[in-house]
């Protein structure tokens, strides 16, 4: 028997579809044929908290979904939040996604995609919830330790191999959160309101990148944008991700983000998950059924209220996602939890660490040191835990203390708590549950009789520091720890202090001491990671993926007060409009106290005369800047250039920087290479909002290479014609 697809094919048979060599669009059609209403509405919701249905008549796989971005989650309950309690899903946590921001190298970003896509497919899981790539807006978000930083072109660059690792193994990554969700306060439902040319140039292009590098895909955000929810947005879905992007993927809801049948029906949304029911109950109030696309869609499509058109469309898509995931031939198997894992976790770890302060060339630590006193919660705490659903339950982790007495087993190494944040978890203010007063004093003591003081500490994953569903609220290290550091510092000036956070904190102690390190969170490995850059084992070569204000009030953001952040509870403003990070402090003349793109080494590098192939050009064509490098220290190290363009007389405002492009060359101790960066002049162009589209405005420009946002070492003008 033989019969017509709807897209005019002919397949022999019905079970043409399960013929691997078939293309996918004519498996697609193969199956839809043989769907019925029920099927087809049956695979737009979850059937579990993590889970939606596959067609068991016909034995198409259900879907398994999992957190996401920084390892594969732990497994939770059927209809609940609460842990399983297996006892074989202990994954490896990978570094926050602000860590491989920090490396500048996209090529980590495909190790790391490759990696947890791994661990997803041995755990069975069809779709990672990640990665994030929201835009670092202001300090006080309690997820940006989950995104990749303040810029759309460094966030751009690392997303696309990070998908592409991932789907590698037929494993979906599932970019989130689209769009606009750049705070957790209010997150639900606040309406974000913001200029087009803001949205274009700096919170799309991450996920532009990502769907153009084939993310099968994509997680609706909670918060509210142009008079809907973003879960169901005609204009960020339907016009611009499926419509201008032509993005062929599947887009899910976070969990609980759908608000509304009709919207949910007509403007892009495929799946629904996270919906509340209890679960237990079936076919009645409350249980999967009841969801927006379930029963209620079902019945407007019988009824004529829903053209089966939009049924289809949201069908296909997701049997397109199935035949790239479940139903995929020749499917790999995926590892888990391996040592080789661990190594990946390890060298990005320590590839995304940045030497924010160096003086007296204290780090590297001497080799012979006897008495080290390490002061800090953050050097016995297990920073996997909490911090919401990012969460990992790692199968091995190395926190900074252990690693320190690994990698010196010879020196006498001190141990001082310092600070409490009373170690509470998601749902909890910290509240310290020791006397701070003593745990103070026990520390300055510790560290008045050592040889040098390393002290660890920063934010955690506990509710309102780097943690989900709430935004911190200062920017102040919290717990004393200004205080404590100063005091540290008065009795034993040679004191390293390692920030771990996902976010810049006010640093106005750093003039007291000579070394900061800003270790992130490091993932399982992180402890070794550090020690690694603490010791010189690995040179330093990680770059700031955010600036750090001096004060909160310098943060663009926060420098138009509440409308602007966090709003008035309905809606807030994005007033500082496409002027966000470096482009605020550099175009307002507001310095930072760390400046985006910063980090030093311990070697150093001399850049060359930069040079460009040519001085005019025109769209459509490629600019190539070539600059020479050499590593004119002792040991070996990478460094970062980074091309910055700027249009000095344009026509509407423009910021003063904006990264184009950058590219990380590791090079031995005298060795000089010339790196050659090219971008598409197109990339100069800034979003018009009258013609509603991206225009290369003919003039002038320059272009700044230099290793931060603020050390230019060349400035090159181009003419576009
Ligand atoms: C988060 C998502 C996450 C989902 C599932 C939501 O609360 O915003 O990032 O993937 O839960 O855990």
């Amino acid at each position: 028997m033989s019969f017509q697809t709807s897209a005019g094919e002919t397949l022999d048979s019905p079970t043409d579809w399960l013929d691997p060599d078939k293309a996918i669009e004519e498996r697609i059609e193969g199956i839809l044929q043989q769907l019925t209403l029920e099927e087809k509405a049956a695979l737009c919701h979850a059937q579990g908290k993590f889970s939606s249905p596959g067609v068991p008549r016909l034995g198409i796989p259900e879907l398994w979904y999992s957190d996401g971005p920084h390892g594969v989650r732990a497994e939770i309950n059927w209809n609940n939040w609460g842990y399983a309690g297996w006892t074989s899903d202990s994954c490896t946590a990978f570094p926050a996604l602000t860590c491989l921001a920090a490396s500048f190298d996209p090529s980590l970003a495909l190790e790391y995609g490759r990696a947890i896509g791994q661990e997803a497919r041995y755990r069975k899981k069809d779709v990672l919830l990640g990665p994030g790539v929201n835009i670092y807006r202001t300090p006080l978000n309690g997820r940006n330790f989950e995104y990749l930083g303040e810029d759309p072109c460094l966030a751009a660059a690392m997303v696309a191999p990070y998908v592409q690792g991932v789907q590698e193994n037929g494993v979906a990554a599932c970019v989130k959160h689209y769009a606009l969700n750049n705070q957790e306060t209010d997150r639900g439902h606040i309406m974000v309101e913001v200029s087009q040319r803001a949205l274009h140039e700096i919170y799309l292009p991450a996920f532009k990148a990502a769907a153009q590098a084939g993310a099968w895909s994509f997680m609706g955000a909670y918060n509210q944008y142009n008079g809907e929810h973003c879960c169901h947005n005609d204009l960020l879905i339907n016009q611009i991700l499926k419509g201008r992007w032509g993005w062929d993927g599947v887009l899910i809801t976070d969990w609980g983000g759908a608000h509304d049948t009709r919207q949910a029906v007509f403007n892009g949304l495929d799946i629904e998950m996270g919906t509340y029911t209890n679960g237990l109950t079936s076919e009645s109030a409350f249980g999967y059924n009841d969801y927006y696309l379930a029963d209620p869609f079902l019945k407007g499509i019988k009824d004529g209220s829903y053209p089966i058109e939009l049924l289809n469309d949201k069908v296909r898509r997701i049997l397109r996602l199935m035949l790239r995931t479940t139903l995929a031939p020749r499917r790999p198997l995926g590892s888990f939890a391996t040592e080789a894992h661990a190594r990946t976790a390890r060298e990005i770890a320590a590839a995304g660490i940045v030497l924010l302060k160096n003086d007296k060339k204290l780090l590297p630590l001497s080799p012979g040191l006897r008495k080290i006193a390490v002061i800090g919660e953050n050097a016995t705490r297990n920073l996997m835990q909490g911090g919401g659903s990012s969460e990992l339950k790692p199968w091995r982790s190395v926190t900074p203390l252990q690693a320190l007495g690994l990698r010196y087993p010879d020196a006498e190494i001190v141990y001082a708590q310092g600070y409490d944040s009373g170690k509470a978890m998601y749902s909890q203010e910290g509240v310290p549950t020791h006397d701070p007063a003593r745990l103070h004093e026990q520390a300055v003591q510790a560290a008045r009789d050592a040889e040098l003081v390393i002290f660890v500490g920063g934010l955690n994953k506990n509710h309102r520091q780097d943690c989900e569903a709430a935004d911190r609220k200062s920017y102040e290290l919290p717990f004393g720890q200004p205080e404590l550091i100063r005091d540290l510092a008065l009795v034993n000036p040679r004191i390293v202090v390692v920030l771990l956070s996902g976010n810049a904190v006010e640093s106005s102690w750093a003039a007291q001491v000579p070394a900061i390190v800003q270790g992130w969170y490091g993932g399982s490995e992180a402890g070794n990671a550090l020690v690694d850059v603490l010791s010189g084992d690995v040179c330093p070569s990680g770059k700031l993926p955010f600036s750090f204000p001096e004060k909160l009030g310098d943060n663009a953001a926060m420098s138009f007060g509440s409308l602007s952040y966090p709003g008035d509870g309905k809606r807030q403003v994005y007033m500082e409009d496409i002027l966000v990070g470096y482009r605020w402090h550099d175009t307002r003349k507001i310095p930072a106290a760390w400046p985006f793109g910063h980090g030093l080494s311990y070697t150093s590098f001399s850049l060359g005369k930069a040079r460009l192939d040519k001085k005019t050009c025109q769209a459509g064509e490629q600019l190539t800047v070539s600059v020479p490098v050499s590593n004119t220290g002792k040991c070996r190290g990478a460094q970062v250039i980074q091309l910055y363009v700027s249009q000095p007389k344009a026509s509407v405002p423009r910021p003063a920087k904006e990264l184009k492009a950058f590219s990380k060359i590791w090079l031995d101790p005298g060795e000089s290479r010339t790196v050659e960066i090219t971008v598409p002049v197109d990339c100069f162009a800034y979003y018009d909002e009258t013609r509603q589209d991206w225009h290369l405005e003919a003039g002038e420009y320059l272009l700044r290479v230099g290793t931060s946002s603020t050390e230019i070492h060349t400035s090159l003008k181009v003419s576009v014609q």
